[in-house]
């Protein structure tokens, strides 16, 4: 990588080389779902395309998502627009959303044994998600690191199984007891998909990706590691088969104490945190293994002014001692008023 203006100069990426273990001045900050409905720019584009899987399949559409918040805040990454669907919706189980209640898809049903499944996913379908990488790649800023990202196949196979969101994602739960040989099925299906998933999009040009393990607090303590940490750590190992220098983040939310397991047995680089999490405690525990992603609460920005700074402030001091980047606990909320966005940015930068 050369900068055009002086070539002798390599550009550093600060994100990217956080990720790599390098501590900067001030910590690097992005947002999980920074491109989103808290945009009134996002809305305007949103409002083209009526599915929001078609959407997401738009490489148009995607492209200009997937760049809005760089241009409106300037992170220092960007986050490829599309959805952890898409992966079951290319295994052939279609996926819709509904809009105000969220994703649908047609139930797997346990004695279909896998059969309404593809044995492999379909790139052409995904095709649209290359092409948008490659357009975004040529677009960013230098300095910009772009990020590429799938689901856990834990978290989407409660998706696959449920058809749909589900509190405390009893049905996948139920099934790990009643059919742990169908489940273990599954999970090797989403682990292979999801290595063939994301290599391509490293070729397609993502600097890094990040694993999105949502439901990692519906585990139990002997479930965490058979139904989260082993297989996330199989889809890193099978990259890195292909791009042995692959960089990943491994976001396992509300897994409390057990971040420590996704810090330390899953081969990440870089451990995100949610915001339930105490910075003090993941500072002295966590840090030491890997460098830290997080973990503002998204409200404390919907809530804004001194609840903010005071809280920004504590997470920047917790982690000012090793790499750290600066992140919400979990994806910001559509009510966040855009000018608390601005003001965490620039206490973030100092
Ligand atoms: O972070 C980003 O800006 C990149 C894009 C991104 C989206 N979804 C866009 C999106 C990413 C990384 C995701 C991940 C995702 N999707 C997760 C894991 C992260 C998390 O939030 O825990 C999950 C569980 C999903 C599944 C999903 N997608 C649900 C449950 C919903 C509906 C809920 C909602 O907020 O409406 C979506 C839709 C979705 N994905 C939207 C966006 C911007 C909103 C849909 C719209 O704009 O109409």
């Amino acid at each position: 990588m050369v900068n055009s203006l002086n070539p002798a100069k390599p550009v550093e990426k600060p994100l990217l080389a956080t990720i790599d273990g390098k501590q900067q001045k001030r910590p690097p900050i992005w947002i999980m779902r920074q491109a989103g409905r808290y945009l009134p720019e996002y809305k305007q584009v949103r409002a083209k395309s009526k599915n929001f899987i078609d959407f997401c399949y738009s490489p148009d559409l995607a492209t200009e998502a997937t760049l809005q918040p760089i241009r409106r805040f300037g992170f220092d990454a960007a986050i490829l627009f599309s959805d952890i669907l898409v992966v079951p919706d290319a295994l052939g189980q279609s996926v819709s959303f509904v809009e105000n209640e969220g994703p649908r898809l047609p139930p797997l049903l346990i004695e279909n044994n896998l059969s309404e499944l593809r044995g492999t996913i379909d790139l052409d379908r995904l095709s649209p998600v290359f092409e948008t990488i490659a357009r975004v790649k040529e677009a960013l800023p230098v300095e910009t690191t772009f990020l590429g990202f799938c689901g856990a196949p834990w978290t989407v196979a409660s998706y696959m199984i449920a058809g749909k969101g589900t509190p405390e994602q009893a049905p996948i739960r139920l099934v790990a007891y009643r059919h742990p040989e169908f489940l273990e099925r599954l999970i090797q299906r989403l682990v292979e998909s999801s290595i063939t998933y994301l290599c391509q999009q490293i070729s397609a040009g993502v600097d890094a990706v990040q694993i999105f393990e949502s439901f990692a607090g519906a585990l139990t303590a002997d479930g965490i590691e058979q139904w989260s940490i082993k297989p996330i750590r199989e889809i890193i190992d099978g990259v890195r088969k292909m791009y042995p220098q692959a960089k990943f983040i491994v976001f396992g939310r509300g897994s409390g104490a057990n971040h420590i397991k996704y810090a330390r047995d899953t081969g990440a680089n870089v451990v995100a945190i949610d915001w339930s999490v105490d910075p003090t405690w993941a500072a002295q525990t966590l840090q030491p293994l890997k460098p830290v992603q997080g973990n503002l609460d998204p409200l404390a920005v919907v809530a804004g002014g001194d609840q903010l700074d005071r809280r920004v402030d504590g997470i920047l001091e917790a982690f000012s001692k090793g790499p750290h980047i600066f992140n919400l606990g979990h994806g910001i909320v559509p009510e966040t008023p855009l000018d608390h966005v601005e003001r965490l940015v620039k206490r973030v930068r100092g």
